[in-house]
């Protein structure tokens, strides 16, 4: 029996939705996306998952992401969104918002990394795994035999004096009009950080640029750990929001 759950996925320039088919770890239907208002608040970014989960008329449990520390349903950092967001009970804001629909929130990097441990690059691997999305930050999710240690935050390591994701981060490459080498010799330093730190058997590089893995991937040298780009890419978020509504709060 297939079972559907509806997932989102928050971000700095789009709020993106649709319900997941949890026995294939997909989408069941093509996403919706609505561009994030800014500035960003609660309140209209509120509206905007409104929105999308209304797109499908779904009236079941919603999971949803955000780019922040979240625990119990609470947002607690925002480093790329609206300050405004710090200490808000985001899941009751969400549920009252959605006519009292159950709604979990976590955050979008754990979300990223469950979903690649059940259904991608991390499907059937013990030991320590720790997933890095690069994208406008750095987001982590820490895993150890399978198990999630929420909210790692790897992305605000400090890294040559600076916060490591205004270097390695995709921004970083972006701002600064990096080449890959040199954006892959940054990238490289920040992973022998990470693996000082923890010693995973496996990393797992998501977000945009697990789409061009030979771009940057072969220039990193002298890592220990096995390197792999994200397998579900830009929705490996929607899936693990809904896999955490399934399950219930992490
Ligand atoms: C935030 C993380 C988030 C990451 C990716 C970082 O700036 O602190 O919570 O996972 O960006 O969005």
């Amino acid at each position: 029996m297939s079972m559907e759950i509806f997932g989102v996925d928050i971000g700095g320039s789009g709020i993106k939705g649709a319900p997941v088919d949890l026995e294939r770890g997909d989408l069941a239907q093509e996403r919706h996306k609505v561009l994030t208002p800014q500035p960003a608040t609660p309140d209209g970014v509120a509206g905007c998952v409104v929105e999308v989960v209304e797109h499908f008329g779904w009236d079941g449990p919603v999971g949803v992401t955000f780019p922040g520390v979240v625990t119990g349903g609470v947002t607690r950092t925002a480093a790329n969104m609206d300050k405004a967001w710090i200490g808000v009970d985001t899941a009751s804001l969400l549920s009252a918002r959605l006519g009292g629909r159950p709604v979990t929130v976590l955050n979008d990097a754990d979300a990223a990394g469950v979903a690649e441990m059940t259904y991608g690059a991390g499907r059937g691997r013990s030991g320590t795994v720790i997933l890095l999305t690069l994208g406008t930050g750095i987001g982590s999710a820490l895993f150890t035999d399978g198990h999630l240690v929420p909210n790692s935050e790897l992305g605000h390591l400090e890294l040559k004096g600076h916060d490591a994701e205004t270097r390695a981060s995709v921004k970083a490459k972006e701002d600064g009009d990096l080449t890959w080498g040199h954006w892959a010799h940054r990238v490289q330093k920040y992973l022998a950080h990470v693996e000082m730190l923890f010693s995973p058997d496996l990393f797992i590089i998501g977000g945009g640029v697990s789409r061009k893995p030979e771009k940057f991937l072969p220039l990193i040298e002298g890592i220990r750990a096995e390197i792999v780009p994200a397998e579900l890419q830009n929705n490996a978020g929607i899936v693990g929001a809904a896999m955490a509504a399934r399950g219930g709060t992490p």
